[in-house]
């Protein structure tokens, strides 16, 4: 193993520039050279590459996004753009990838690593914590610290005002985000898509509100209803009440990760090269009761329907 290469894939999520530091400081250690390969899949099909060392990276521990760039690319999901891939990949001369991103991300590096014989590790990086085989992906701690925040902020003028706002966050079809915020930012109902949302049971809570105060409402993107449904529907039973929607959107995926995002993607870093060295390949890197661990790609898919019996006993008593 002399030459590797690194790319980050579908959504970005702070921590991944902390992973890309890690690889780079423990290949160079290692005396393996490292690339980073621009706009995902994209860029490995285009040969967009260029040269990482210790000095490029050292800083980026705290920046958000990628400094890779990133795509969901289209091409890369046809043969003939797994083949184009490949000769970029020859060209460029690497011995093996590593390939940070979420469920879509490594059905295509399993697929390219069966077609081709490329030698690939994963590492789970996305804000939505949707991934079997990791407690935690790269982003979903930093997710849900920003999204507690806004809706912190939210709350001084949701109780200046006794509205009720009806929060979108993030997740895609997962509603972890959305609890875990949700909770962490003591908001009064929270709605995820794991469970069948109540419009009945809705109304009841708002109509219990105390005239003097505030109410939030966090509901996962992926719940059946969207927050602009809710609150048109909330707004027709409670006319005299000010209800108002807010999508706290993309400003979940920025910002400096979190001590624990940057730890965590050094660890995956770390593991991800160490197993490359030794001639693994297939498999993700995973966070499981507090231990680092490959897990075999192809076993990791997203999951659904999957939230910890603790946080429903806690929505059970707190919201
Ligand atoms: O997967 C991460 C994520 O931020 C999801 O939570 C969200 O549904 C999606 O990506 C948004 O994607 P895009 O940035 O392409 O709009």
């Amino acid at each position: 193993m002399h030459k590797i290469g690194i790319l980050t894939s579908g959504g970005d999520a702070p921590g991944m520039n902390s992973c890309i530091r890690s690889i780079v400081f423990v290949a160079e250690k290692m005396g393996i050279s490292c690339f980073g390969i621009m706009r995902g899949y994209d860029g490995l099909i285009d040969g967009e590459i260029i040269s990482l060392n210790k000095s490029a990276v050292n800083h980026i521990i705290a920046q958000g996004g990628t400094i890779l760039k990133t795509a969901r690319s289209s091409r890369f999901m046809t043969y003939e753009g797994r083949q184009q891939a490949y000769e970029s990949y020859k060209k460029m001369g690497l011995d093996g990838l590593i390939i940070i991103g979420g469920d879509g991300s490594y059905k295509g590096a399993k697929i390219f690593q069966d077609e081709f014989k490329v030698s690939i590790i994963g590492i789970p990086g996305t804000i939505d914590n949707d991934l079997f085989g990791t407690d935690y992906t790269i982003g979903y701690d930093t997710a849900i610290n920003t999204a507690m925040k806004l809706i912190d902020q939210l709350r001084d003028t949701a109780q200046s005002h006794n509205r009720v706002f009806f929060v979108e966050v993030m997740g895609n079809d997962a509603g972890l985000i959305a609890i875990r915020s949700g909770l962490a930012a003591g908001a009064e109902d929270i709605h995820i898509p794991e469970i069948k949302t109540d419009i009945n049971a809705i109304f009841d809570k708002i109509a219990c509100k105390n005239k003097d105060e505030s109410m939030i409402i966090v509901v996962s993107e992926g719940d059946e209803y969207s927050t602009v449904e809710l609150a048109k529907l909330a707004k027709e039973k409670f006319p005299a009440l000010e209800i108002k929607t807010l999508i706290l959107g993309h400003l979940q995926r920025g910002g400096s990760p979190t001590a624990f995002d940057r730890l965590l993607s050094s660890r995956f870093g770390l593991l991800a090269v160490q197993s490359l060295a030794k001639g693994k390949s297939g498999f993700a890197t995973g966070i499981i009761n507090g231990q680092v661990q490959l897990i075999e790609i192809e076993k990791v898919e997203k999951h659904l329907n999957y939230i910890k019996p603790h946080l429903l006993e806690m929505l059970d008593y707190f919201c």
